[in-house]
């Protein structure tokens, strides 16, 4: 029944899925610092304690112990077997394995859902040849060229052209066999109205697939080659398709929104090329939709530092208005990034190169900030000014719940116009007087590292200490070397463990899925899984305290030992003084 997968295929798979992203679909996960955490799908708690490492791919239970790769993950949440779960990532990332027989029932699950997929995908494809291949993609091909688009960006993105002209879509599917009643729930081709048959949606328009995390094509965008209206045009919602919760980019986003933990969020489709052109990969645009809750929920599983890119003190205005509640609600830190007049992010830079635009970027104010200069610049601090400013800003201050963050914010504006801080509170109450103010209790997350205990707690605190240290903070592992430390260690496991991490020799964040995908010391897998996603963050000093209370209690056991040698001597035990010795012989040969 079950097929034998290639090698290749496991490790293929291992590197394109994503841990977190298979973990959402069951757990809500909230990022804390470098890691995840929600309620353990493996046992009933009520206070979160399972964590996932974006950046070692595993996860671990600090209430039950569970933990592993994506492979366990969903052999234990399916109650499946490798291969199955194997199976399943490769379709969830578009990697296929050969299969040789596909029975007739499993013909018949193809969904709905992935034939429009694949509806898509063959679009794309069309549209794709027609700009590469056709005599008429030339213009096409000419006009993206113009607009500064190298090569390879319009490859990475699969950017095609859709002809002049009302049936080459609906002929190329009824070429293919492929019911037109089928690719009409896609939006890519409409039933005409008076007679019967198809005609295409997109016409003499440069496409841009829009793709979700899984490399599927959901849905285009696609503009005309001149100043024709409208300038664009998307595909409707479809069951694949949901503007509300999709971004332009973030497929090719995602690693280095994880790697930066920050994002940049634009609105245009050409702005988005702009900025992964000039290596600003950790960019997404929204699909002519404002931002949502949704976008932001989502990206909140990449990143926590939101930068909004805006071409102008107006919209960012206006943007900032609508979705400073949306921030707030979410706990992000958002900050406004406005473009000198007349610019958007891709003529910007275009005209000023990247590293123009990181500098317009590193001035950009949290959306409240934002808010107050914006109102300063536009009302001045005449007096009337000053009234304008307050009625600008009251509305979105009383949109805060978080009474300290709101009176630091009033305190704010009341220094920076030189108005009475209970003036302008009044006018924020008056605004705000009809809202409830249930605080948004939020998890304290600091409790994984503290109040439950990996269960079978082995060894002397400060070995797993430092073993947890290496696995977190890898920096230190050529001073761990330096002092020699392993060299004194007492709980063998820990030694093992710590020589491992030192000799291991691949990129490091492998190190530990490698590990315990490889060795079957069930324990040992255990102890590496959990003291590598502890809870803890590490720096320099930190770690740096951490090994000289190693150094010094290695000393004081030392000369403790010396002390009780002496007094055994005076004493003349010689059974004592046996023993004593041969543990003074065992430390020398550990400090030797
Ligand atoms: P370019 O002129 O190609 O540089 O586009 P732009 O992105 O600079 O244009 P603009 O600021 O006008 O539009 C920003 C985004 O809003 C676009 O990328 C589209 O997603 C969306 N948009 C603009 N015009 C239209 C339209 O006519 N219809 C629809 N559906 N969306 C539009
Ligand atoms: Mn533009």
């Amino acid at each position: 029944m079950t097929s034998f997968i290639p090698n290749d295929k496991i490790s293929e798979i291992k590197n394109s899925a994503d841990l977190v992203d298979v973990v959402s679909e069951v757990v809500l996960l909230k990022k804390t610092g470098k890691n995840y955490l929600g309620l353990c799908p493996f046992h009933s708690e009520k206070t979160p304690s399972f964590t996932v490492s974006p950046e070692k791919q595993i996860f671990y239970c600090f209430g039950c112990g569970a933990g592993g790769t994506v492979f366990s993950f969903l052999m234990k949440q399916e109650g499946i077997s490798f291969p199955d779960a194997a199976r399943s990532l490769a379709r969830k990332y578009g990697i296929e394995i050969p299969i040789t027989h596909l029975s007739s029932e499993q013909k018949r699950l193809i969904t709905e859902r992935e034939n429009l997929l694949s509806v898509n995908k063959e679009a794309m494809t069309f549209f794709c040849q027609t700009l590469l291949k056709s005599s008429e993609g030339k213009s096409a091909k000419a006009y993206l060229l113009s607009r500064r688009l190298t090569e390879k960006t319009i490859d990475d993105f699969h950017i095609g052209y859709a002809p002049l002209g009302w049936e080459h879509l609906v002929n190329h599917f009824s070429k293919k066999k492929i019911p037109a009643s089928l690719v009409e729930k896609t939006g890519l081709i409409l039933l005409k109205r008076s007679r019967g048959g198809y005609y295409d949606r997109f016409r003499n328009r440069v496409v841009f697939p829009i793709f979700n995390l899984n490399q599927q094509v959901i849905g285009f965008g696609g503009r005309v080659l001149d100043d024709a209206l409208p300038k664009y045009l998307n595909s409707p919602e479809t069951p694949v398709f949901n503007k509300s919760r999709s971004l332009y980019g973030l497929n090719r986003a995602k690693k280095r929104c994880r790697e930066s933990d920050t994002v940049f969020i634009v609105e245009g489709y050409f702005d988005l090329l702009a900025l992964h052109q000039h290596g600003i990969e950790n960019t997404v645009a929204t699909l002519g939709t404002g931002l949502t809750k949704e976008h932001i929920r989502l990206l909140k599983g990449f990143v926590s530092k939101f930068y909004l890119v805006y071409d102008s003190d107006d919209s960012g205005i206006k943007a900032a208005q609508r979705v400073i509640e949306i921030f707030r609600a979410e706990e992000v830190d958002a900050r406004i990034v406005v473009l000198p007049a007349g610019h958007d992010p891709d003529s910007y830079l275009f005209n000023s190169g990247s590293e123009a635009f990181m500098d317009v970027v590193s001035k950009a104010l949290g959306i409240i900030p934002f808010l107050i200069e914006s109102a300063v610049k536009k009302h001045g601090l005449s007096v009337e000014g000053k009234i304008r400013i307050i009625s600008d800003l009251k509305g979105p201050l009383a949109l805060i719940n978080d009474r300290i963050a709101r009176s630091l914010y009033i305190q704010k504006i009341s220094e920076r116009i030189g108005v009475d801080e209970a003036a302008v509170l009044e006018k924020v109450r008056e605004t705000s007087s009809r809202k409830t103010t249930i605080s948004n209790q939020i998890y304290r997350f600091d409790k994984t590292g503290g109040k439950k205990k990996a269960p079978k707690e082995m060894g002397s605190k400060l070995e797993r200490k430092i073993i947890e240290m290496m696995l977190q903070f890898p920096d230190a592992i050529p001073e761990v070397t330096r002092r020699n430390l392993l060299k004194h260690f007492e709980d063998e496991m820990l030694k093992s463990i710590g020589e491992m991490i030192v000799g291991y020799s691949g990129p490091f964040n492998q190190f530990v899925s490698d590990t315990i995908t490889s060795i079957d010391n069930e324990e040992k897998k255990r102890t590496i899984n959990s003291l590598a996603i502890g809870g803890d963050l590490w720096e320099k000093e930190g770690c740096n305290k951490l090994m000289n209370q190693f150094e010094s209690i290695k000393h004081r056991r030392e000369n403790t030992l010396l002390l009780k040698i002496k007094a055994a001597e005076m004493r003349d035990d010689k059974e004592e003084l046996l023993a004593l010795l041969k543990e003074k012989q065992n430390q020398a040969r550990k400090s030797g």
